[in-house]
């Protein structure tokens, strides 16, 4: 039976690719970098193989490689050095011979380069100035590659700095320096496109860069009327930076620069569904994804 690596499967977008897999009983090796993140994937997903690997350190990454067929990898914005980890991830591939499919989550609005964002975005490591320096060296190395281009925001956001204050105040915090119409693809639907692709024959997928987005457009004026048609109360959109600031502790002022190219370069980012074109399934609307997490927002 084939086995199936996924890095950074105690992340979100990780964990809710392994659910799946495991719904299909698929032969699954998960890795944490840290002891508690072993011990929790242990526990959320018994059937699996459990190891703690680094990407920093070779040793670890090659001993988690060993006898895979398929690889997910998800990496997280701001602290990711994809110059040291994504060559490492690589090498790791090469010496283990035998992975069929790689698998990867980006977020690069098409057509961007990284020549087009300043250094100072470069150097937050988040979005696509992290994606960006992943995927050359990705492409270069000339092995069996899909990426998922998430080039939006992914609904799970709410749940982070969205929806406490809509909840409690009925208002939507965020600064207006970093309001843009945006499109959105929700975090379960991502899941469902990744563990098609790594179930399907690897064939159908390698080569492919998938865009995801959604089919609509929102600013934060759109998304505070969904959230009261949603709720049934008034919630009123507020140029407030408090919750951002508290949720995103100290990586607030890097979000903020990284911001400046978001809100830029995400606007002519076309509609694509990619749940539609590999799983005939058309994805979630941020009405709907609202309408199903209404206990966020009340
Ligand atoms: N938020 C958005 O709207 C949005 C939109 C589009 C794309 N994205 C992209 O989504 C990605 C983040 O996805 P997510 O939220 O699922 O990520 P996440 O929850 O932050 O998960 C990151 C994973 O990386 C693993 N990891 C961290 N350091 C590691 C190391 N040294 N060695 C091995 N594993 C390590 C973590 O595992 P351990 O800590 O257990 O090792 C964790 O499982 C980013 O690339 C971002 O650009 C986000």
């Amino acid at each position: 039976m084939e086995k199936v690596l996924i890095l950074g499967a105690t992340g979100n977008i990780g964990a809710l690719a392994a659910d799946r897999l495991v719904r299909e009983n698929v032969s699954l090796r998960l890795v944490s970098s840290r002891e508690s993140g072993v011990k929790s994937l242990r526990e959320r997903f018994p059937t699996a193989e459990v190891q703690q690997a680094d990407w920093y350190d070779p040793a670890s990454l090659k001993a988690a490689m060993r006898g895979v067929d398929r690889l997910f990898i998800v990496t997280p914005d701001f602290v990711t050095d994809e110059t040291v980890v994504t060559p490492n991830i690589i090498d790791a591939v090469r010496e283990a011979g035998s992975v069929s499919q790689i698998v990867r989550l980006t977020a690069i609005p098409p057509g961007l380069k990284a020549t087009d964002i300043s250094r100072e975005v470069l150097a937050t490591r988040c979005g696509a100035a992290q994606h960006m320096v992943a995927k050359p060296l990705l492409d270069a190395s000339g092995l069996p590659i899909t990426y998922l281009n998430v080039a939006c925001w992914i609904m799970f956001n709410l749940s982070w700095y969205l929806a406490e204050p809509v909840k409690t105040q009925q208002q939507l915090l965020m600064p207006a320096v970093t309001d843009a119409r945006r499109r959105w693809v929700s975090e379960e639907d991502i899941a469902d496109v990744i563990a098609r692709i790594l179930t399907d024959t690897p064939e159908e997928h390698i080569g492919q860069d998938y865009l995801m987005t959604g089919a609509e457009q929102f600013d934060y004026q759109d998304v505070a009327q969904l959230l009261s048609d949603v709720t049934g109360k008034t919630i009123t959109y507020v140029d407030d930076d408090s919750m951002l600031k508290t949720s995103m502790g100290d990586y607030f002022d890097a979000l903020m620069t990284y911001y400046t190219h978001e809100s830029r370069d995400y606007l002519s980012v076309p509609a694509s569904d990619a749940k539609l074109k590999i799983l005939g399934v058309r994805q979630t609307t941020l009405a709907e994804y609202l309408a199903q997490n209404i206990a966020m927002f009340i």
